[in-house]
């Protein structure tokens, strides 16, 4: 076993003699094992690339660059295991949560692995978890599910070894707070985290079960007890196997002994002291090799290695480095400690601690707890994260919070060692590879206080007060976390205040800021010793304040500069503050408002209020985030009929359970009618790999690899309009993986250059000799790995050249400016209503010309664009491809290939998450690997790194809008016209439809007569595509700015202007035609008065505006916003079959993107059957199986897109069923003539004998005159809006959306939820941001900021209004999936009401005008919020305060 590495995962022996020493685990085990639960969503962040562009730009810029990088940390949670570590000496066993794509194989020597696969499975029983996920429709493309199950796991395996009181039975003992913040690193794009909060939550004793939302383990008005939830088995999982204990006792005889547990065929180390270190460091064998040392390897989640290194030397084992040791002096901590357990220690209740210092310990434990996620502080170390931040200038709050405290550190090489202050240590040049951290000292408050030679008990007396004060901040876009801040500070101050005088002075002061673009943290020493042994009177503050301006100027290149410097004006204000005796006010009073979440009401127009700031806390409103629950509290009302069951029934979603974690239903695909029957060998392999065995759901990606399999990456292009040169490859490790590269020179005769098109055009797969954007693929790297084939694609090195090129259009204007657009035709073109001049003619008041714009968004599916394929006979080829529509990848790869479509076959499983970003843009990843498969004729099998998945991907299409608007004095608009430019991208791709959704949604109020001009501009930019209702979102957008806009300059309240301007029926068909139904369809006006006087919307904004009458630097808005969504059906094929064994299986042209098509459609074929069923058409569900789309079984499968793939998925297999009812309808009455019940498989084999045909399909066509109709719904949002940082609390949204007939109300819930939330993130939160060459740079977790756990509204309450009865829409049902999204404008809309509060309050006379109207984009980001709210509100304050309150000098 020496030199072996041995470990267990779940339960199972690993011994190990030759690993690659950069296998992660969770390569390990997704190529290696059968447990591919834990997924890929995210594993990276690459900044070496960047730094090879840059550098050669702009060194200043760079980096500015790079700390705006690195200021917003993320991760995925796709990958979480619990990783279990095990202690011989106490018996004990340490169970974390840790990111298996971070973590070293080879670091996990004698560990053992927990995956979600290890939790339950059929045999033995799921877990609670994986069930309570499956009945609290937790659960959509399912993606995210193993890793969110492995997060809560571990949370409740940890709490449950706590020594809290037993809980009740069910239960575990984790809090309500803790269960929720278990997900807090998790990201999820499908579900808007609600019922997960649900799941979480439901294992909680503080929890009201009642408070819990839809699930199928008790009915609205039932009892909620626990009894009906799927217990919670705490201790039956065993995290680590006996056989691994006894190796571990016996290792630890090894590791006594000195010797060091190297796996030298490895090329790992892990020496066992500092001399067996530096004679690995100094021995000839490292001479000149790539040597890399880690501890928790985090570090490569920051900076991502895009090349090998030839050995790796693991600090773990030396036991010095994980020492912990507490005195007199403070707490000191080894450097290999994680970040996890410091907070641990800190937090311990140590008698003998003072409670000065026992508050600084806690406080930097609280600041420790938004570091990262809990995944990632798990095996992230103390001394990684300072070593980053010394050497790479990594943006740390670590440094920043241990700067503020005093610390020191201990650092030594072979030779020497030296303690030094953390300041100095940052201040030197950055360490060499031989030099280690070995500790850091957090001191206590009385060696501060003797380095000063102060004591603070020393002072206080009768007539003063001495006290110690300690306050760390942080301004970043997650409250929890999971997001590094866009500047961090930490205070420790002795004040020192007079009783009698009231004044206050301060005998020392740290003030520590970081992560602001600077090289990194530092103090500020200026303000500090000019605020030291002074008066804190206002002008002293003022002064203090102008000074700091001087001092953090963050570098050249950082983005939001002024208002990171503005961060720290706010953070020193809000410290300081209170502590001036002008300006300190008393305790707060709190008191529940209408939403029922607390409010702080400090003294009108006074100030910040040091107990209702964000004392320790990031920028969001903390006291929402100090109660008991990150989601306060959430409610699901659905109503549903009986006349269809089990249509409309909110049954669990088909998969669910296997989403979780382990297949129930064994099923085995051999392809025995395949058409290729004579290389069945090669596709038995691929038929075993969809074989759901203990494993999982099957998505592209976890199909075992075929034999001989490669792997594919592409090299993009970097330059916006270049002709390419060559290409050469870097000389490196990487480099050398590469087996072949596949460029446009490897298309076959007869095929063509085409990656993916749509019925507008193609577009090239590779640049062939010019390339027209940065991010259009190049070429494709082939090696033998995914991970190779990623990290050499990163070293191509690619020689461009611009000579006699145009330069290239990088935005709207530049379009315009050189007539660079794609035609719209004719039929796509919307058309104006009424007569804009008439309408501008009746205006009493005219707004012209007012511009807005809308960034683009990222779709962000967990799963990245993936594609398997796979050679056959005859020149067939079969492509395995995570796409929204197989179809049309059949027939674009065989046109590449030059091989007829019936060559091709294309089959989707299962999607990861589609958004619309798997439909056209899906295709040049299946054309690729379709292409290299066929030249190489080896199976070939692409899954983009999230980081190439963001470049080249594209997303929504960003836009420009001038509008003119007439409008009367009571508000009634009169005429609208919108100049439109809509930035496309490089090819058409669906861009030309855009104007008509934008329009359509556009007409969603009645403008008397509305106008456009649009234009679809061509850029030298990756092409933008269809996202979640494209162009609809914008639409809905650019109405609310025009109301609003309308609403300020009448100075009206903006919902009065909605009101005003709500469409009557008259008006609605006025503007939407037949599409508009009848008059009882119009459901929108009686929705907006069910949400206004049921959510109390008038007394909510008579309290909003008392709030913001008493509080200066918080302030709330809140809106209601209406939406009209129009859709149209599109023809869809289906096919029914049952089986001999009389079980049913079921084929849609739609594909299961976690929509919950397949759930539907079960229940409709089980509806559509059920009359010849006995026990009814509910019972006959288990029988049904819905399978993957399959090109070449299930022809003219079209797209899944629109939102209406369900419903007509569903009509066309009612019609199939219909069909087989027909044909078995005669037979079951004869055979009832004979007998007086007849089983279904009486009839079935009945009807297989007497040669009944038992197979229908239908292709569905809908009728012309019905397959367009409008969806109705609103929203009313209320948030808060910390003007200190801008950062925005969604308080509270309500949403009442009309769902016709829910043919699954559990499912409608989950897409309205998950639309609201993914609106919420295109409104409030995701920035895409390119550089000066187009090159998207926000282009991983860390840069891109999708909506949290915490970023959902606090209150989140949903209605589905059961409209009435239609004869023509599908069993009356209507659409959920995209038009929800729209109603998150209501979140932007309020934020706009709080901003105007805040602008409004501080405004001079000077700027009044502007404070009601302003332009406000989107998304609406903490910089943009706090840029409309004014940077300079403190200083301004300050100056007002002195001039008006100051008594004269003379007084
Ligand atoms: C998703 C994610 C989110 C994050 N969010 C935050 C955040 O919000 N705030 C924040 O402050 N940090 C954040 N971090 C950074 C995190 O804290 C660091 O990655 C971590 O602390 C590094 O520790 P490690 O043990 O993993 O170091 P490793 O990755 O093992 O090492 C990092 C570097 O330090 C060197 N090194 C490690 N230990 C020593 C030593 N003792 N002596 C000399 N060299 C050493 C290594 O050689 C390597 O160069 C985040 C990280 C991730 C991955
Ligand atoms: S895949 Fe590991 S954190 Fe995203
Ligand atoms: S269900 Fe969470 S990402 Fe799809």
């Amino acid at each position: 076993m020496e030199g072996k590495l041995v470990f267990a995962v779940n339960g199972k022996r690993f011994e190990l003699a030759e690993v690659d020493p950069s296998s992660s685990l969770l390569e390990f085990l997704r190529t290696r094992t059968r447990f591919t639960g834990p997924k890929l969503g995210c594993g990276e962040v690459r900044l070496l690339r960047w730094l090879v562009i840059l550098i050669r730009k702009d060194a200043n810029f760079l980096i500015g660059l790079w700390a705006f990088l690195l200021a917003l940390l993320s991760g995925c949670g796709a990958c979480v295991v619990l990783l279990s570590t095990y202690d011989p000496v106490s018996g004990q066993v340490k169970d974390s949560s840790v990111s298996s794509c971070l973590t070293l194989l080879c670091s996990l020597h004698l560990c053992s692995v927990t995956t979600t696969e290890g939790l339950g499975n059929s045999r033995d029983g799921f877990h609670p978890i994986h069930q309570r996920f499956t009945g609290f429709h937790a659960s959509q493309c399912g993606f995210c599910t193993p890793g969110m199950c492995m997060s809560l796991f571990s949370a409740l395996t940890n709490a449950d070894k706590t020594n809290r009181p037993e809980p009740p039975n069910g239960f575990s003992k984790i809090t309500k707070l803790e269960a929720e913040k278990a997900i807090a690193g998790n990201l999820c794009r499908c579900t808007g985290y609600r019922p997960i909060a649900d799941v979480c939550r439901s294992f909680a004793a503080d929890v009201d079960l009642e408070d819990l939302g839809l699930n199928t383990f008790w009915k609205k008005g039932e009892d909620a007890i626990v009894s009906k939830l799927p217990g919670h088995n705490r201790g039956k999982i065993f995290t680590f196997p006996d056989f691994l204990k006894s190796v571990v006792k016996t290792s630890l005889d090894t590791l006594m002994n000195g010797k060091n547990t190297n796996f030298l065929d490895s090329q790992w180390y892990r020496p066992t002291s500092f001399e067996g270190l530096y004679q690995l460091l100094n021995s000839n064998a490292f001479i000149g090799s790539r040597t890399k040392l880690v501890v928790g390897n985090t570090g490569s989640g920051v900076y991502k290695e895009n090349n090998l290194y030839d050995k790796y030397i693991d600090l773990k084992g030396i036991p010095e480095l994980s020492v912990i040791k507490r005195d007199h002096t403070g707490i000191s901590f080894g450097a290999a400690v994680t970040i996890s357990r410091a907070i641990e220690v800190l937090k311990e209740n140590v008698d003998s601690v003072p409670s000065a210092e026992k508050m600084v310990f806690d406080k930097i434990a609280d600041h420790l707890d938004k570091v990262a996620s809990p995944f990632v502080r798990n095996m992230a170390s103390l001394g990684g994260n300072l070593i980053m931040a010394q050497k790479f200038q990594f943006a740390s709050d670590v440094t920043t919070i241990l700067l503020a405290a005093g610390s020191t550190v201990c650092v030594r090489t072979a030779s020497d060692r030296r303690i030094l202050s953390l300041e100095d240590f940052l201040e030197w040049p950055p360490l060499d590879e031989k030099t280690i951290l070995v500790s850091i000292l957090i001191p206590s408050i009385s060696m501060v206080e003797l380095s000063y030679g102060t004591d603070q008990h020393s002072v206080s007396s009768h007539r003063s007060k001495s006290n110690i004060i300690f306050e760390t901040y942080r301004a970043a876009p997650r409250p929890l976390g999971n997001a590094v801040s866009y500047l961090n500070s930490a205070f420790l101050a002795h004040v020192f205040s007079d009783k009698i005088t009231g004044n206050t002075v301060l005998l020392y002061l740290h003030l520590a800021f970081g992560a602001y673009g600077s090289e990194h943290a530092i103090r500020a020493r200026k303000v500090e010793n000019f605020l030291v042994g002074k008066v804190l009177e206002v002008s002293v503050l003022l002064e203090a304040i102008k000074l700091l301006k001087e001092t953090i100027i963050p570098k050249q290149g950082t983005p939001h500069s002024s208002y990171r410097s503005s961060l720290a004006v706010a953070f020193l204000f809000k410290f300081l503050q209170p502590l001036s005796k002008d300006l300190a006010v008393p305790e707060n009073n709190y008191h529940n408002n209408a939403s029922g979440v607390a409010v702080i009401t400090e003294h009108p127009n006074e100030n910040f209020n040091r107990n209702s700031d964000l004392s320790h806390h990031e920028a969001s409103n903390s006291e929402l985030f100090n109660s008991s629950s990150v989601l306060l509290s959430s409610n699901q009302m659905i109503q549903y009929g009986k006349e269809y069951q089990p249509v409309g029934v909110p049954i669990e979603k088909v998969g669910a359970e296997i989403q979780t974690s382990v297949n129930t239903s064994n099923c085995i695909i051999v392809y025995l009618k395949d058409p290729f029957l004579p290389y069945i060998k090669q596709l038995m392999a691929i038929s075993f790999a969809l074989m759901p065995k203990p494993g999982e759901a099957i998505y592209v990606d976890d199909i075992p690899s075929p034999k001989d399999c490669l792997y594919g990456a592409f090299v993009y292009s970097t330059h916006p309009l270049a002709c390419i040169k060559g290409i050469k490859f870097n000389p490196t490790l990487a480099s050398e993986k590469i087996i072949t590269y596949i460029s446009v020179n490897d298309i076959p005769p007869g095929g063509k250059n085409v990656g993916s098109g749509t019925m507008f055009g193609t577009e090239p797969l590779f640049a062939d000799s010019l390339t027209e954007c940065a991010g259009q693929p190049l070429g494709l790297v082939v090696a033998e790995t995914q991970r190779y084939a990623n990290m050499a694609a990163k070293q191509a090195n690619v020689q461009y050249s611009t000579e006699n090129l145009e330069p290239p259009i990088l935005s709207v204007e530049d379009a315009v400016r050189r007539s660079s657009f794609f035609d719209i035709p004719p039929f796509l073109y919307p058309q104006n209503v009424g007569n804009l001049s008439g309408g501008m003619a009746e205006a009493e008041h005219k707004i012209l010309s007012a511009e807005v714009k809308l960034g683009s968004q990222y779709y962000f599916y967990m799963e990245t664009q993936t594609s398997l394929a796979v050679p056959d006979e005859d020149n067939c080829i079969v492509v395995y491809s995570s796409t929204q529509c197989p179809e049309t990848a059949q027939g674009l790869i065989a046109k590449c290939l030059g091989i007829p479509d019936h060559n091709v076959r294309v089959i989707t499983r299962r999607v990861g998450g589609g958004f619309g970003g798997k439909a056209v843009r899906a295709i040049p990843v299946a054309t690729a690997c379709a292409l290299a498969a066929y030249k190489l004729q080896r199976p070939v099998r692409m899954y983009l790194d999230r980081q190439t998945d963001m470049v080249i991907t594209g997303g929504r299409h960003p836009m420009k809008i001038n509008y003119s608007v007439g409008f009367k004095s009571d508000g009634k608009i009169t005429a609208l016209h919108v100049d439109l430019l809509i930035n496309a991208g490089i090819t058409k791709d669906v861009s030309p439809s855009i104007p008509y959704n934008v329009v359509g949604a556009l007409r969603k109020y009645n403008w008397g007569a509305l106008s456009f001009d649009i234009k679809v501009c061509r850029t030298n930019l990756p092409s933008k595509s269809a996202m979640r209702a494209p162009g609809e979102a914008q639409g809905s957008f650019i109405s609310e700015t025009v109301i609003e806009h309308v609403a300020a300059y009448l100075s009206m309240d903006a919902n009065l202007v909605r009101n005003k301007n709500l469409h009557t029926y008259e008006s609605i068909k006025m503007f939407y035609g037949s599409s508009a139904g009848e008059n009882p369809e119009y459901t929108l006006p009686a929705i907006v008065d069910e949400l206004i006087s049921s959510t109390s919307y008038f007394d909510r904004l008579e309290m909003v505006r008392h709030f913001n009458f008493c509080n200066k630097w918080r302030k709330r808005g809140i809106s209601w916003v209406p939406i009209v969504h129009q859709v149209t059906l599109r023809p869809t094929p289906g096919k029914v079959s049952i089986l001999n064994d009389s079980s049913i299986v079921v084929e849609v042209g739609g594909v299961e993107l976690g929509q919950g098509l397949w759930t539907k459609v079960k229940q409709i074929t089980a509806f559509g059957l059920g009359q010849l069923f006995e026990g009814g058409s509910q019972k006959l569900l288990d029988r049904v199986r819905i399978i993957q789309a399959d090109t070449l079984s299930m022809v003219q499968g079209g797209w899944t897109a629109g939102s209406t793939t369900s419903e007509s998925s569903c009509e066309a297999v009612r019609l199939s069923c219909s069909i087989l009812a027909d044909r078995l309808k005669s037979l079951k009455q004869s055979l009832e003539e004979k007998t007086s019940s007849v089983s279904w498989e009486t009839l079935i084999s009945q009807a297989n004998m007497q040669g009944v045909n038992l197979s229908a399909s239908t292709y569905w066509v809908p009728d012309t005159d019905s397959m367009q109709y409008l969806n109705y719904g609103a929203a009313i949002s209320e948030v808060e809006v910390d003007i200190a940082t801008g950062s925005t609390t969604i308080i509270r949204s309500d949403l009442i959306y009309d769902c016709g007939q829910s043919l699954n109300p559990a499912v409608d819930m989950g897409q309205i939820e998950g639309a609201f939330v993914q609106g919420i993130g295109f409104f409030m939160y995701e920035e895409v941001v390119e550089n000066s060459d187009g090159l998207v740079v926000s282009d991983g977790t860390w840069t891109y900021k999708i909506p949290t756990i915490d970023t959902i509204p606090k209150h989140f309450n949903v209605k589905l209004l059961s409209s009435r009865h239609h004869q023509k829409r599908v069993l009356s049902s209507k659409a959920s999936g995209e038009p929800p999204l729209l109603l998150a404008v209501s979140v932007h809309c309020a934020t706009r009401e709080a901003i105007r509060a805040t602008r409004t309050e501080f405004s001079t006379d000077d700027t009044k005008s502007s404070a009601l109207a302003f332009q406000f984009d989107a998304p609406a980001t903490m910089p943009v919020v706090k840029e409309l709210c004014g940077l300079n509100n403190v200083e301004k304050y300050l100056e007002t305060f002195i001039t008006t309150r100051q008594p004269p000098e003379d007084a």
